[in-house]
C-alpha cells in the first residue's frame, strides 16, 4: 500500500515536471537542447531575425533570453541577402530574357530576331503538332485561312500568298507572340521555344506552291 502511494506520488511529480518545464515565461522560454541546430550562427538568407530593440542594427547576438539575431550590417538594409546587381533582367522559367519589344514594332522584330532552332525533322514535326494545337482551327491544315473558325472568323490570310509568303521568321514570331489585327497574343500559352518551334512549321507552309 505504502509501496503503491510512493509510486504514484513519483509519477504524479514526474508528470507535474514535465508540464511546468513546457510553461512558456515571459523571463525564461525554456532550455533548447543543442540550440545551435535551431539557429544559424552564418547569416541566414532566409530566416533573419532582425532586433532594432536597442535602437541599432547589431551583426549577430544572443539577448539575454537567449534570442538569436542575425543581421548583416555590411549589406543594404541590413539584410542577409544580397540586392540583385542594379539593371539586373530576370530571366523567364525555361532560361530566356522576356521578350521586350512592344506589339507595333513588329517590322523591327522581322528584321532582328532570328530562329535559335535550326530547321531539323524534328524541330518541323515538333512545330506541326504544336500548330495542330494552337492554329489549326483558324489558319487550316496546310494555312489556307480555312480552318474551322477561320471560316466562321474571316479574314484570315493564307500563309503562300502575297507579302505574308515573305513574311521573315521573326515577323511569324512576333505575330505569334504578340498577336496583329484580329488575332489573338499567344506568348503567354506557348513557350518561347515552342513558338519557334511552330514559325518553323509555318514556313514550310509559306512556302507550299
Ligand atoms: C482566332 C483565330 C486565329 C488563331 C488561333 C491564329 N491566328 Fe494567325 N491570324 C488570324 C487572323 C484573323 C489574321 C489576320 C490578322 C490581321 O492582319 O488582321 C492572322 C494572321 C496571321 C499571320 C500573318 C500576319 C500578317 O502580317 O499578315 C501569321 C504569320 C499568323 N497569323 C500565324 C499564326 C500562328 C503561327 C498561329 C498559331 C500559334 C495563329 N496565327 C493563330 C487568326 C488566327
Amino acid at each position: 500500500m505504502l509501496r503503491n502511494n510512493i509510486i504514484s506520488a513519483i509519477v504524479i511529480l514526474v508528470i507535474v515536471q514535465i508540464f511546468s518545464s513546457c510553461r512558456a515565461k515571459d523571463d525564461h522560454p525554456g532550455v533548447e537542447y543543442a540550440p545551435n541546430m535551431y539557429h544559424s550562427v552564418p547569416y541566414e538568407g532566409l530566416s533573419q531575425i532582425t532586433d532594432e530593440s536597442e535602437g541599432k542594427w547589431l551583426s549577430s547576438r544572443i539577448d539575454e533570453k537567449g534570442e538569436y539575431f542575425n543581421t548583416n550590417v555590411n549589406n543594404p538594409h541590413n539584410m542577409n541577402m544580397r540586392e540583385p546587381v542594379p539593371g539586373t533582367v530576370k530571366r523567364t522559367e525555361d532560361g530566356y530574357l522576356p521578350y521586350r519589344i512592344p506589339k507595333d514594332s513588329v517590322e523591327l522584330a522581322g528584321r532582328i530576331l532570328t530562329n535559335p532552332l535550326d530547321s531539323t525533322t524534328e524541330v518541323i514535326n515538333q512545330g506541326k503538332e504544336l500548330y495542330a494545337r494552337f492554329c489549326v482551327h483558324c489558319h487550316g491544315e496546310n494555312g489556307q485561312g480555312d480552318g474551322k473558325v477561320g471560316v466562321v472568323f474571316k479574314g484570315v490570310p493564307p500563309y503562300n500568298v502575297g507579302r505574308v509568303k515573305d513574311l521573315s521568321e521573326g515577323y511569324v514570331f512576333h505575330v505569334i507572340t504578340m498577336g496583329k489585327g484580329r488575332m489573338g497574343a499567344h506568348g503567354s500559352q506557348v513557350s518561347y521555344e515552342d513558338r519557334w518551334k511552330i514559325v518553323r512549321y509555318v514556313q514550310t507552309l509559306q512556302n507550299q506552291n
